[in-house]
């Protein structure tokens, strides 16, 4: 059993410390917003994320686990610190705010009374290491101790991070100090999850290329799918067909609105400005940011062009299902649907929201008067002209789709519906009544093709050729 401090409640913190609690360590999670502090303490979590209430209230019962505002009380005795506070962007900028960090550094230093390891689990510009190193060794109440910096890139996926955490690809981890890394690679031995050592520019280089090269599959995906919409494939299929190859992987090919969240869209900006500072301009990030932005477009124009062109969306009343940036989180920072809303207020449109669980986080961005928020799918889509399901929540997947265009006004040739994470088969919406749009489902070109070839006596399809 080991002592362990982590710094910072966020949902790396929380995850990270009630998981190794949940190995059999002793864990203090520190924080210094002492409402959040005092939410934990008594047994709410601040965060939305699938099995870690019951990681946080078995392990606090167990006594494994506690939550403090004290750096005193948290800091001593602890064998290994891991900082996990936010490294948001500078605001207006592409940089990352390293201010809780470093003031996270102040406070270890001057609290440690005994050896211990520091542990980068923040996503941290590449040389960080160096820097909360120097920053711990200035402020060393006691200047004799032993004190390592290790990098230890998280790589936890909202929503899944608790079983990403138990069940992890692999565990980076570098350092100046190999000795040191290894003593933080035991912490790990129980996942049983390959470990690679490296130095410490190497490791906190991984998190950033990991998380851009997912970035860039899907600004990949994304970019086929308005190919596809221009040459009549159909990426979804696409997509399938291509995930056989295990170079390729099936994984991250989702063609959608495009990637959101905390994570892909600074972690990109961050590397392209890491490489714009060193002298190297990043033409692939560059261009995958740019996709992604314009992702987000796709949905409102199709929505426009089906009601009537640019305009048409003056008073027109429009469903938003989903507010939260992926399934599984009441996260919104950086979400599809913020844009999307933008936009729909912007063009005069009313909009109608659900989402099971983010509502609370759209409310604090959208108060009532600007948002009509509803209880579920169908009450949202009552008398609206259009419908946009923007986040992949499974249960979208088993809309009843009967009931929802009975709802919906629609004109005579129907309600519309963009189907902006394509969970659905064009044919079938359809053939319910709508006028349906996914992303990068060939349907423009299967349009025009077949009015060109409309005469009834004109075979519409030669056998054996596309
Ligand atoms: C991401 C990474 O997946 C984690 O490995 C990493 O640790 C984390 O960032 C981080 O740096 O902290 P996360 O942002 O929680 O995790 O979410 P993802 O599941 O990766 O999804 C990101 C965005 O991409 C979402 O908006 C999602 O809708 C979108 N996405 C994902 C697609 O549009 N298509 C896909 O095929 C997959």
């Amino acid at each position: 059993m080991k002592n362990i401090c982590v710094v910072g409640t966020g949902y790396v913190g929380l995850v990270t410390g009630a998981c190794f609690a949940n190995l059999g360590n002793r864990v203090a999670c520190l924080d210094i917003d002492d409402a959040k502090i005092k939410r934990l303490r008594a047994g709410e979590l601040p965060i939305y994320e699938p099995g870690l209430d019951t990681l946080v209230e078995r392990n606090t019962r167990a006594g494994r686990l506690r939550f403090t505002t004290d750096y005193a009380e948290a800091v001593a005795g602890a064998d290994f610190i891991f900082i996990a506070v936010n490294t948001p962007t500078i605001a207006g900028g592409a940089g990352a705010d390293m201010s809780y960090v470093e003031a996270a550094a102040r406070s270890i230093a001057t609290h440690l009374r005994n050896d211990a390891v520091i542990i980068n689990k923040s996503t941290m510009p590449v040389g960080s290491g160096d820097l909360v190193s120097t920053i711990v060794h200035e402020h060393l109440t006691i200047p004799t101790l032993n004190v390592a910096v290790v990098s230890n890139p998280e790589f936890l996926s909202e929503g899944f991070a608790v079983r990403d955490f138990q069940h992890p690809d692999r565990v980076v981890l570098g350092s100046v100090d190999r000795a040191a890394a290894q003593r933080v690679a035991e912490l790990y031995l129980p996942l049983r999850a390959p470990i690679v050592i490296t130095d410490l520019y190497t490791a906190e280089m991984i998190k950033y290329a990991s998380n851009a090269f997912l970035a860039t599959k899907i600004s990949f995906i994304n970019e086929i799918a308005r190919i596809c919409d221009l040459l009549g494939a159909d990426v979804k299929e696409v997509a399938a067909g291509m995930g056989y190859d295990q170079r390729i992987g099936n994984k991250m090919l989702n063609a959608g609105l495009g990637y959101g969240g905390s994570c892909f869209p600074k972690d990109v900006k961050a590397l392209a400005h890491m490489a714009d500072e060193a002298g190297l301009h990043p033409q692939l990030l560059d261009a995958v940011m740019k996709i992604n932005q314009d992702q987000r477009r796709v949905a409102i124009e199709k929505l426009a062009m089906e009601l009537g062109g640019p305009d048409s969306l003056r008073d027109k009343t429009i469903a938003v299902l989903g507010l939260a940036f992926k399934d599984n989180t009441d996260d919104m920072r950086e979400a599809p649907a913020i844009d999307i809303i933008n936009w729909l207020i912007e063009a005069g449109a009313e909009v109608r929201a659900y989402d099971p669980v983010a509502v609370e986080t759209a409310q604090k961005l959208y108060p009532d008067w600007q948002v009509t928020y509803c209880e579920n799918e169908y009450d949202t889509a009552r008398g609206c002209d259009g419908v946009i399901l923007v986040t992949e929540w499974k249960q979208f997947h088993d809309l009843d789709l009967e009931r929802l265009h009975d709802v919906m006004r629609g004109d005579e040739k129907g309600p519309v519906f963009i189907d902006g994470r394509n969970f659905f088969d064009p044919a079938q919406v359809e053939q319910m009544g709508f006028r349906y749009h996914g992303i990068g489902r060939g349907k423009a070109r299967r349009k025009s093709v077949q009015h060109r070839t409309a005469p009834a006596e004109q075979p519409s399809t030669v056998p054996g050729e596309r």
